[in-house]
């Protein structure tokens, strides 16, 4: 059934960690096509433009063939309805993940009865990783390597 479909992983990948690699790395085998979907969250403050986190996940899923990746503005669901792609992904870390991801998943199929979401579990090795984290340990001087791509963790030093 999958062999037929793309699939959209959308977030607002700021900034990009090994955690939202492993789950496009994971996406990329299950689907033919994978359109990474970056947008702002309207409750998180971003730390870096929508354009750099773009420019980011592209450099960071080069190696990557059947992924792309795109920004988009307003309701997921309105986007998902203009390229006729109904499948989302997301990554669940742990149960305190759940109580967010099902109720917007619910709340996306209510606006759209066709959005379908997988949930895929990262490498148990990245389940403790967040981006919020990831921003908070590079202001305060910390290490970041391993947790983050290459190109991330230059973005992050600089
Ligand atoms: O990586 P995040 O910040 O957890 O991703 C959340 C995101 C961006 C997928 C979500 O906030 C979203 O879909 N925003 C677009 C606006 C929208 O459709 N909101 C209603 C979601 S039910």
């Amino acid at each position: 059934m999958f062999k037929e479909l793309a699939a959209v992983y959308p977030g607002s990948f700021d900034p990009p960690t090994n955690g939202h690699l492993d789950i496009i790395t994971r996406a990329s085998k299950l689907f033919p096509k994978i359109i990474v979907a970056v947008t702002d969250n309207a409750s998180k403050q971003h730390m870096f433009s929508l354009d750099v986190r773009v420019a980011l996940l592209k450099e960071a899923s080069a190696g990557l063939s059947n992924v792309e990746v795109v920004s988009f503005s307003g309701l997921l669901a309105n986007y998902l309805e203009k390229i006729n792609t109904f499948i989302l992904i997301r990554g669940l870390r742990a149960l305190s993940d759940f109580e967010y991801e099902f109720q917007m998943a619910l709340m996306n199929r209510n606006l759209n009865k066709n959005i379908e979401t997988i949930f895929l579990i990262p490498d148990q090795d990245y389940t403790f990783l967040s981006s919020s984290m990831v921003k908070e340990i590079a202001a305060l001087g910390g290490k970041t390597t391993g947790l983050v791509p290459e190109c991330v963790e230059k973005k992050l030093h600089k």
